[in-house]
């Protein structure tokens, strides 16, 4: 049933474990009554979806800013660095233009990851905003990362806790080398920054995996080979199918994630076919922490 946060607020939790859709709201103006109450949805569904909106880059910035302060865009795979006049626009694209992408990741799937955890104070929320669509593919999926850390049996738990793991900067979700970076496959040698591997979410207070990336992960301390097999174990329960949530994009979908409880990864599409994004990331207040 659709619940009345606030005056023209309506939040449609979906019927999965994790996401709700926003209806009547314009993202272009909102109080401060109405913000406090998309926060309290965000905080409570992990991301949410707002279908139908007309955003200008200024306007998704603002809005954006509503959360916080925003990280710079991500240097994209050709070495430039954001929008022309915009560095907080991040554009996911497989759109090639005078001979040179657009944007980021092309038209292949992304795996799973959180974004820019191979930093140490990552982003605590992103924005997706959908300016074209192809007509099938592309679709993003989350992942409800208190249900992982729940789902996990007691030993394996037990075995995790005060673990650190190392979030490799080498590679990007759709699997190109960062700029500036040597490709590497040796996962305890890689750039990345170390954070805990169970973490305790700084506004619910609530115990939740924080695993970023699975190529090149490495829990400090461990044989390779030991943190690999635990790593594959807890990825395992973490990326369930039952704990995840699909939006299939429509022109005007803006979705805001919390990267502190989700993950998220997006479903190859033809390379044919147009797709441009823009992404905004708010910056976290406080470090992954257990
Ligand atoms: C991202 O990983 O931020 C982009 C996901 C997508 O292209 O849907």
């Amino acid at each position: 049933m659709p619940t009345r946060e606030a005056v023209r607020l309506e939040v449609r939790p979906n019927a999965a474990a994790l996401g709700a859709e926003i209806g009547g709201v314009d993202l272009r103006a909102v109080d401060d009554a109405t913000f406090a109450a998309i926060h309290r949805a965000w905080i409570d569904h992990l991301v949410l979806l707002f279908r139908g909106q007309t955003l200008s880059d200024d306007q998704l910035i603002a809005f954006s800013r509503r959360f916080g302060d925003l990280d710079w865009a991500p240097i994209q795979e050709t070495g430039r660095r954001f929008v022309e006049g915009k560095p907080e626009i991040y554009v996911v694209s497989n759109v090639i233009e005078d001979g040179e992408p657009i944007g980021s990741l092309g038209a292949g799937e992304a795996v799973w990851h959180t974004d820019m955890s191979y930093i140490q104070d990552p982003p605590k929320a992103s924005m997706l905003y959908a300016l074209e669509v192809p007509p099938s593919g592309g679709d993003t999926g989350f992942v409800n990362m208190y249900a992982g850390y729940e789902a996990l049996p007691a030993a394996l738990k037990q075995r995790i806790e005060g673990l650190m793991v190392k979030h490799d900067g080498t590679y990007n979700s759709g699997g190109y080398v960062r700029q500036g970076i040597a490709a590497t496959d040796d996962p305890m040698n890689s750039p990345g920054a170390v954070h805990p591997l169970v973490c305790t979410h700084p506004e619910s207070g609530r115990r939740v995996l924080y695993l970023g990336r699975r190529r090149n992960a490495y829990i400090p301390g461990l044989p390779l080979a030991e943190s690999e097999k635990l790593l594959d174990q807890v990825w395992s329960y973490a990326t369930r199918d039952e704990f995840t949530w699909y939006n299939q994009w429509r022109t005007g979908d803006l979705v805001l994630w919390d990267n502190r409880c989700t993950m998220h990864r997006r479903d190859a599409f033809d390379s044919d076919a147009r797709r441009i994004m823009h992404r905004t990331q708010i910056k976290g207040e406080a470090r992954p922490a257990a």
